[in-house]
């Protein structure tokens, strides 16, 4: 069964585990909150990511956000990370949600399931609506975020996709 977790201190060896093999696939990271940058040192990187929580962390250029482990049978199978609001860079290129599912664990519905319980939990916490972004040529997350109802704003090299009212912004 899957769930999803704040991410913490008990998660670090999965973690670990994910984080080779987005290493091994070539991939850069993307949707794992501050994970590429604390690649050497997993606790500082569950400290960084409980102040970012907390909205208490040193560097002004993050905004509050909040980083989940999706689990299953024990093993980190995916990441997602929510933005609590938007900054420049965030409204015209991040959006709200990134999301990462490990490379042997694609296209099983994880990413379309860990956007769905996102979506909850902004709803929860009044994100509304809900901006998420990805590449063009990205398209396993176009359709992820097409399955979540996502309705195209704007097309270029970044889709800009809106959960919400139509017309809404933050
Ligand atoms: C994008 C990503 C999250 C998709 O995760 P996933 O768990 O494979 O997605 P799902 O299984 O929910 O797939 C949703 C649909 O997209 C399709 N799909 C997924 N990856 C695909 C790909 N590479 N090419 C074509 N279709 C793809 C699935 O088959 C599924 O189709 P369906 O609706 O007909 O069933 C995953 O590929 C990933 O982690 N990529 C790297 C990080 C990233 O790009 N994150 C998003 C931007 S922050």
């Amino acid at each position: 069964m899957l769930s999803l977790e704040l991410v913490d201190y008990c998660h670090i060896d999965k973690i670990q585990e994910f984080m080779n093999a987005i290493n091994q696939s070539g991939e850069v990271f993307c949707g794992t909150g501050m994970l590429m940058n604390f690649q050497d040192d997993l606790t500082k990187y569950i400290q960084v990511e409980k102040k970012i929580h907390l909205g208490i962390s040193e560097d002004s250029s993050l905004v509050p956000g909040t980083t989940l482990v999706c689990l299953e049978n024990d093993e980190v199978v995916g990441f997602v990370n929510i933005r609590h609001c938007l900054n420049e860079f965030l409204l015209a290129k991040g959006g709200h949600i990134g999301y990462s599912v490990h490379p042997m664990h694609r296209k099983k519905g994880y990413g379309t399931w860990m956007l769905n319980k996102a979506i909850d939990y902004c709803k929860q916490k009044d994100i509304y609506p809900i901006l998420v972004t990805c590449d063009k040529d990205n398209i396993g997350s176009r359709r992820v975020i097409e399955a979540n109802k996502g309705k195209l704003e704007t097309e270029g090299v970044t889709l800009r996709y809106w959960i919400g009212k139509e017309n809404e912004r933050l």
